[in-house]
């Protein structure tokens, strides 16, 4: 069921990749809440996923552009409102990248050079795009930006290697820039924060199908799955939440507040 929540919003979605990605569920949502898209990934992403299929099913010109490159951006964010005949309403940041997940390489044994790459690409890649955004003036008065982000930003999890670093500080380049873009324009921006999902990124993490398990059995509401990730980014997108920004929304079926559930403790969901 949709609302046409976003009729008349345009929005640019970065970080489809293939069927799985969190950004493949938010454009489908965005499109049937009536929005008009344009998306956006590296060159390398037409490769390696049916991009351009989405890109066709969603009616959106695909732009490419790297996130941590400022010409790029700057060359996006023109074309984008050409394509889309004005300023952007919307845009999603589902963009990371860890050579120390994809490798294995623990925390403690990090790569220096790839945990810069993973700060570049999953955490100021947010800085750079609403800076250039900021620049050309392409985002309307109230526009809505929201990144995803994940509870390894405030606890230490296994397998997560340097990305916990990476998520902590793209929140605090949120809360920042919210509040530059808010005092500027009204621009709101938030995280939302997701429950393990089985995406490509998130298949990079050793042991990530037991992971999955352990934490949606201490979820009173279980994981959160792509679509209900859409559906929350859908609502920042709106005119509903006109003065939310700087947040984290958690969307993990409670999670990030549990200790622990009978589904742990009496059911012996581990099977000790
Ligand atoms: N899947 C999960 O469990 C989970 C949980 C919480 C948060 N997240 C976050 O959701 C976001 C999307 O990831 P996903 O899980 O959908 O995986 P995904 O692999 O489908 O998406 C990651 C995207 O980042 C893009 N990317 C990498 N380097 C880039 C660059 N230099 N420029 C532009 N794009 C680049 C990739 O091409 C890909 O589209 C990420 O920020 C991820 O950390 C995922």
């Amino acid at each position: 069921m949709t609302h046409q929540l976003l009729q008349h919003k345009r929005g640019v979605i970065f970080g489809v990749l293939d069927r799985d990605s969190l950004a493949w569920a938010v454009a489908r949502q965005c499109k049937d809440e009536g929005a008009a898209l344009v998306l956006t990934n590296t060159e390398t992403s037409l490769r390696l996923g049916p991009v351009l299929e989405l890109a066709a099913e969603v009616e959106a010109p695909f732009i490419p552009a790297d996130a941590t490159n400022i010409d790029d951006l700057r060359r996006l964010w023109q074309e984008a409102q050409q394509h889309l005949g004005g300023p952007i309403d919307f845009v999603l940041h589902a963009v990371a990248q860890s050579d120390n997940i994809r490798r294995h390489r623990a925390y403690e044994e990090a790569s220096h050079n790839y945990l810069m790459h993973t700060l570049d690409v999953s955490a100021l890649s947010l800085h750079k795009l609403l800076q250039t955004a900021m620049e050309a003036d392409a985002l309307s008065e109230g526009a809505s930006v929201v990144t995803l982000t994940y509870i390894a930003s405030e606890q230490a999890m296994a397998n997560y290697s340097d990305m916990g670093d990476a998520k902590a500080l793209l929140e605090s380049i949120a809360r920042n820039f919210g509040r530059a873009y808010g005092e500027r324009k009204g621009v709101r921006i938030n995280c939302v924060s997701q429950s393990p999902t089985p995406t490509r990124a998130a298949r990079q993490c050793e042991s990530m199908d037991r992971f999955r398990h352990y934490v949606n059995a201490l979820a009173p509401l279980g994981n959160a799955d792509a679509e209900s990730c859409a559906k929350v980014c859908t609502m920042l997108f709106s005119d509903y939440t006109p003065h939310v920004t700087m947040q984290t929304i958690y969307n993990d079926g409670g999670f990030a507040h549990t200790g622990l559930t009978d589904r742990v403790v009496k059911e012996n969901a581990f099977g000790i």
